[in-house]
């Protein structure tokens, strides 16, 4: 076993079911590059105020470069490894600090590059949508309320309304990384440090916005893993809701759409079979995701300031929200881009003769019908049995949003993903 950074106070030993138990180094270390890169700040800001000699921090910031943590690695965490791996370079780097800031400022760097790439993610998802959306938007299929055909709409409108939600999405990412972007380096154990620290210089050369505000508050404060956790959850549920629609559209009883046999899979038994697997994933995986948000918020309620062991489990749920969230978009992404579209399909949906029943309805209110009466007219007319033959399911959706506006909604929903 690796003898721990603070095996001067405990000479006794960790037993080796209690170290399996409490490491993290399985866990964090991939956060290995972004705490050389704060391990490298730190030691040349201890140089620059003359706490550390400048020939020695130089020699310690280019051994930081060659720094690996073998797979056979058994140190408690990242950064101890990290310590371990400089030798006897490494006596000379956690002046001023705890492992209680250096674990924040990493993070809060390793949060800020999840969320500019998971917005990358759901910008390329987006685009997708609206590619199709352009290429096949003008078809005509029944919008649905309470999973009833309720009225046309343009296939555009309706995939341009989950581009929306992913705008959001983008938008609330941004904000996560906003949030994450203060340096809580200097912070130290919950207390800073009595050595003349410049936290506002590593927070600078390490590229933050800002520095923290409290020591206290910058080593207990993870809202920023809970933000980037419910970012994941809340983007998932909108990703399970398109894939929901893919599971539908893509049945025999439904035939508006046909996935790409890259984005399908077959049955052992069944030969005829072609599954939306990885849809169904995505909305079996949003039920992960939020479950993850309430363990992470459970977690968090009730600790006593500042740092206690229990936030390690912090990088769990952001490093799973992320990855998971990552491989979901890819995959729907693939989806998206590989479906055939059969718009004959969607018309004949919408062409039942009722769909169009509000239509009718308003054509009696431009001839000076009251909507009530109006509304009642044409409800006996539907619990008579009868069809309405016009108006025409596209005409009807044009009523309501002409070609041009449809157009506009489009170009409007791609500079809010491109803006994001
Ligand atoms: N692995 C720990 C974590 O992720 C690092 C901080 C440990 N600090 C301590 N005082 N034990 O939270």
């Amino acid at each position: 076993m690796t003898t721990a950074l603070w095996s001067g106070r405990l000479p006794g030993g960790l037993d080796p079911e209690v170290q399996a138990f409490t490491a993290s180094l399985a866990v964090d270390r991939r956060l290995l590059p972004y705490d050389l890169r704060a391990t490298a700040a730190h030691v040349r800001m201890l140089a620059a105020q003359g706490i550390l000699d400048a020939e020695l921090a130089i020699r310690i910031t280019a051994a930081l470069e060659d720094v690996a943590v073998g797979a056979d690695a058994s140190d408690e965490d990242v950064h101890s490894a990290i310590e371990r791996e400089l030798g006897e370079l490494g006596r000379w780097v956690h002046a001023g600090r705890s492992r209680n800031d250096q674990v924040q400022t990493t993070m809060r760097l390793w949060v800020k590059d999840a969320c500019d790439g998971l917005a990358a993610g759901i910008r390329a998802l987006a685009r997708a949508l609206l590619d199709r959306a352009e290429r096949d938007g003008t078809a005509v299929l029944p919008g649905y309320t309470h999973g009833q055909r309720a009225q046309p709409v343009w296939l555009g409108q309706h995939l341009a309304a989950h581009v929306w939600a992913l705008a959001r999405d983008i938008d609330r990412l941004r904000a996560v990384h906003r949030r994450a972007d203060a340096c809580p380096s200097g912070a130290g154990a919950l207390a800073g440090s009595s050595l003349p620290l410049d936290p506002a210089a590593v927070a600078s050369e390490l590229g933050f916005a800002t520095v923290h505000e409290n020591t206290i508050d910058a080593v207990a404060d993870r809202d920023y893993c809970v933000e980037l956790v419910f970012a994941c959850a809340m983007a998932f549920s909108h990703l399970s809701r398109i894939a929901e629609e893919l599971v539908l559209w893509t049945s025999a009883e439904y035939g508006f759409a046909e996935l790409d046999d890259a984005a399908a899979t077959g049955s052992s038994m069944m030969p005829q079979k072609k599954n939306p697997d990885a849809a169904e994933l995505v909305r079996g995986r949003a039920g992960t995701a939020a479950g993850r948000l309430a363990g992470l918020l459970a977690t968090l309620k009730g600790l006593p300031l500042a740092y206690n062991r229990d936030l390690q489990e912090d990088k769990r749920a952001a490093f799973d929200a992320a990855d998971d969230l990552d491989g979901a978009l890819r995959a729907l992404t693939v989806c998206v881009r590989g479906l055939t579209f059969h718009p004959e399909r969607m018309a004949a949906a919408a062409g039942d003769g009722w769909s169009v029943a509000t239509d009718v309805a308003e054509a009696m209110v431009r001839a000076g019908v009251p909507f009530r009466e109006a509304h009642s007219a044409v409800a006996g007319r539907v619990a008579a049995g009868e069809r309405f033959a016009s108006p025409a399911p596209a005409e009807a959706a044009a009523a309501r949003q002409p070609p041009d506006a449809l157009a506009l909604q489009l170009s409007r929903a791609r500079a809010a993903v491109d803006d994001g």
